[in-house]
């Protein structure tokens, strides 16, 4: 009888505050970026692997329904990793995958699936024999290898990728937990993400990325990238949210204008997203309440708060931003923090 080894294993999606884009060489980043993950957006994956001498056969369920077009992603991402796992060369690989969120809502589904699906490989890997001597930096660099954001979602709370002199352990191949050096301030972050427009993306991060090689202002945003990691990782010890939300905000915006300025440029934002982002500006300015807010390579927008604002600022998304949205959708989310 063939031995057949299974495991279950879930990872969640996150939302970065200083942006990855643009990369080199094998899908590391042209800068370093920190995000921080979610806690009820998450991908849940079961994989099931048995053994046989013959070459590695995919087999992937999508949400209960069989999605063939995937598996050529999932060959080369595979073949990317094989070095890593030598034991995928063979083999038939089961994989069963669903999110806990609703697709293209703004929430990143490729870094929690990527992440879920390298904790799994390796998982495997172990219960065949193998041992992995730093098995979180080896999830870390297969989910990067998957997709690059995914590297920050395999261990909770805010993460940083990408070499920075700031923390000498950081590093271009993986993710490090930076959780250790976060003030009690940015524990509790919640994130309510104002579906401006459902539907997919209409440029992928990777034609984004690529346009980054010949981008006019490649040299300025590496610098102002490096720059806004060392503010952040300041602003993120010391409590300080004014700080914080500059920085947020100035990140947000500048990924929109790198792809505006990209040849060819495009736009991203809906007219809702401006209207949006002005309600919030003037909310903050006119009652003082503490929020900011951070955008992907889309137009929806990811509002950002304390937990103990809650009572004053979900009342003003419900009246002013949730009109703005499709089908007035919001997510309420908040930060994951590894607890152990
Ligand atoms: O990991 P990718 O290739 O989907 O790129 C993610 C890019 C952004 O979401 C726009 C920024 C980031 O750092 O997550």
């Amino acid at each position: 009888m063939q031995q057949i080894i299974k495991t279950y294993q879930d990872a969640p999606s996150n939302i970065a505050i200083v942006k990855y884009w643009g990369k080199k060489g094998l899908q590391e980043p042209q800068n370093p970026s920190v995000s921080f993950t979610l806690s009820k957006a998450l991908t849940k994956t079961n994989v099931q692997y048995e053994l046989t001498d013959n070459k590695l056969n995919i087999n992937f369920i999508f949400e209960g329904k069989e999605k063939d077009s995937f598996i050529p992603k999932l060959n080369f991402f595979i073949k990317n990793i094989e070095h890593l796992l030598p034991y995928l060369k063979s083999g038939n690989l089961f994989i069963e995958t669903e999110n806990t969120f609703p697709h293209s809502s703004g929430i990143a589904s490729s870094a929690s699936s990527m992440a879920s699906l390298a904790k799994s490989l390796v998982d495997i890997s172990e219960k065949i024999g193998n041992s992995h001597t730093n098995k979180q930096v080896l999830i870390s660099e297969i989910a990067r290898l998957g997709s690059g954001s995914a590297c920050r979602s395999t261990q909770e709370g805010w993460i940083l990728w990408g070499k920075t002199p700031v923390i000498s352990e950081s590093s271009d191949a993986y993710g490090i937990s930076v959780n250790t050096s976060v003030h009690s301030n940015f524990e509790d972050l919640q994130d309510s993400i104002l579906v401006i427009r459902k539907g997919s993306k209409a440029v992928s991060s990777t034609v984004g990325h690529s346009l980054m090689n010949n981008h006019p202002y490649k040299q300025g945003r590496i610098n102002q990238a490096n720059s806004n990691i060392a503010k952040l990782l300041k602003a993120l010890g010391t409590g300080d949210f004014e700080q914080f939300a500059i920085i947020c905000e100035e990140e947000a915006l500048s990924l929109h204008a790198l792809m505006m300025s990209s040849s060819p440029g495009y736009t991203l934002m809906a007219p809702e997203t401006l209207e949006a982002i002005n309600r919030i500006q003037e909310f903050r300015k006119n009652s003082q309440v503490p929020l900011t807010f951070t955008l992907d390579a889309g137009p929806n927008i990811h509002l950002i708060y304390q937990k103990k604002h809650i009572r004053l600022i979900q009342p003003f998304i419900k009246e002013h931003l949730a009109p703005l949205c499709e089908d007035q959708t919001v997510i309420y989310d908040e930060i994951s923090m590894q607890t152990n």
